[in-house]
């Protein structure tokens, strides 16, 4: 079996080192080695930039967490169990014993269906939905698991649609997490429906067939908002939520002369930057004067607006949209008071609303949201939980229902935890990432502020945000900081939420 054999003195404290010469992490912790695979089950990326810190080892890119000494995952996104290799530490010498078959990492053990005969229904076949299935396998549970969602796509990386998708960089194939073989080889039933009526113990589908259950997740995530406006119903007005629809954009893009997208936020923001670097003409019109205001804060949307004209995106703010001109197909967008922004392709990027509404029996919010208790469960509704967007759940930073991949997930592994049992690790800390001009980070949740402090420049160069509310740091930003805000990240999950500024 091959072998590396270094220096214990070589190896520092507090910190992930690689070896040059071999794929592994090693981590010190006085005379004590761990040996770990190098690469993050998420996306691959090295987890030599990583943060430790109470035993706990932080991926710095989208913030999966491990335990240092084991390698098992603690926290997603990405699902699997760090490879740890043998180590003898010897009269100050550390060798490290590694398989020529050696991988990084590897999916965690699990088991399928077995005589238990509880049945666990999930509600969609997204990121909430795929954790907690995962989840259940890993920790045992051998009851009948139901995904059920409209379709027949096995689940995939959401996040992606926005990015490599719509690059034309990925196509649906890539996209995938667990694959059909993946799901029956843990006895996980992909079910193509829609669910529209949750009684006690039994959920009905939109075409009348009925589901009973145990314990039900509901997780079917949100839907574009598509504003009643005269002309909406035109060719060539699209929305970004699903596979398909990242498709279709995707070809549109290729032929549109104008691209035009309407909304600040992070879907807009994304969009109408992939869709400039593919060679589109790309303006975006927005209700707001800087994008992401309310979310990062004027300064920071302001850095990043400059960033998107850099790359040639025009926009056009303070615009209230009144409706879609054309002949068959949309040619432009009309606006009240201002001029009509010609285009030949537009993407409704106005925000999403959970996909809630077609689904009778939730006690729903003002906006859609099911407000749940710690475990996610839904008061008055025995073995009901509902996670990911439509959520409106506790989080260390008080009650909120965000809309991001690795809250849905972490969602998704505490109803596992809630149904199997299990342990609960690492405290929930949100944390959120966007792909714009550079990779924005963002921890925590504040809905407001006191005041935001600035290390570095958001105009200029690296920067860590803190946005702090009664002199706690409630949240934080970072472009190019990822180490600083992956340390800040593992010091709020010490303290259950936030910190002192
Ligand atoms: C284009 C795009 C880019 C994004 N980029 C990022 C990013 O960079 N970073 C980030 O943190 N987040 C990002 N997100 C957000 C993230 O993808 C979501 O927060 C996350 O997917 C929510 O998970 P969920 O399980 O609640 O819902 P989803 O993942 O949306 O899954 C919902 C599932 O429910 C199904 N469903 C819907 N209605 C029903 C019904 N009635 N019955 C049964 N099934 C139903 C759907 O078909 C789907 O399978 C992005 C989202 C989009 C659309
Ligand atoms: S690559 Fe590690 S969390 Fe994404």
């Amino acid at each position: 079996m091959p072998q590396i054999t270094l220096a214990l003195s070589d190896i520092p404290e507090g910190v992930p080192h690689k070896p040059e010469d071999a794929d592994v992490i090693l981590i010190r912790a006085g005379d004590s080695v761990t040996a770990l695979g190098h690469l993050c089950p998420h996306y691959g990326l090295p987890l030599a930039k990583g943060v430790i810190r109470d035993g706990a080892l932080i991926c710095p890119f989208h913030h999966a967490c491990f335990d240092a000494r084991t390698g098992r995952q603690a926290q997603p996104p990405g699902h699997g169990d760090l490879s740890r290799f043998a180590v003898t530490v010897a009269d100050g010498r550390v060798t490290v014993e590694l398989p020529a078959d050696a991988v990084p990492h590897a999916p965690p053990a699990h088991g399928g269906q077995g005589l238990d005969t509880r049945r666990v229904v999930l509600a969609g076949a997204g990121a909430a939905a795929e954790e907690c299935a995962l989840r259940l396998r890993e920790s045992g549970f051998e009851g009948v698991i139901e995904m059920i969602a409209p379709g027949t796509l096995p689940p995939y990386d959401r996040t992606m649609l926005s990015k490599a998708a719509l690059a034309g960089k990925k196509g649906a194939a890539d996209l995938v997490l667990t694959d059909a073989e993946g799901l029956a080889a843990r006895d996980i039933a992909r079910i193509d429906g829609r669910i529209a009526k949750v009684e006690p113990g039994r959920v009905t589908l939109a075409d009348g067939g009925t589901h009973a259950f145990d314990r039900l997740l509901v997780a079917p995530g949100g839907e574009p908002i598509r504003p009643d406006l005269p002309g909406i119903d035109l060719a060539g007005i699209h929305t970004l939520r699903s596979v398909e629809e990242a498709e279709a954009l995707s070809e549109a893009a290729g032929a549109a002369k104008r691209v035009a997208l309407i909304g600040g936020g992070f879907i807009g923001m994304e969009g109408a930057l992939t869709l400039a670097k593919r060679g589109c003409d790309v303006t975006v019109v927005m209700r707001e004067d800087v994008p992401l205001e309310r979310v990062l804060g004027t300064r920071v949307g302001r850095a990043i607006m400059a960033e998107h004209e850099d790359a040639g995106v025009r926009f056009v703010a303070g615009a209230e949209v009144e409706g879609f001109d054309g002949d068959g197909a949309v040619s432009a967008i009309r606006l009240k008071g201002g001029a009509p922004v010609e285009a030949d392709l537009v993407v409704l990027a106005m925000g999403v609303k959970p996909a809630t509404g077609a689904i009778e029996g939730l006690p729903l919010e003002k906006d859609g949201g099911v407000r749940v208790a710690e475990d996610l469960s839904v008061p008055g509704l025995d073995g009901v939980f509902v996670a990911g967007d439509c959520a409106h759940a506790p989080t260390p930073f008080g009650a909120a229902r965000i809309e991001h991949w690795r809250v849905a997930r972490q969602h998704g592994a505490r109803v596992a935890r809630g149904i199997a049992g299990g342990t609960a690790g690492l405290a929930d800390i949100p944390f959120f990432w966007t792909a714009l001009a550079r990779q924005y980070r963002y921890l925590g949740h504040a809905e407001d502020w006191d005041e935001i402090l600035f290390d570095g420049a958001p105009e200029d160069g690296p920067f860590l945000a803190r946005y702090v509310k009664d002199g706690q740091v409630m949240a934080a930003l970072t472009a190019g900081r990822d180490a600083d805000l992956a340390a800040l990240h593992l010091r709020m999950a010490a303290a259950s939420g936030p910190v002192p500024a």
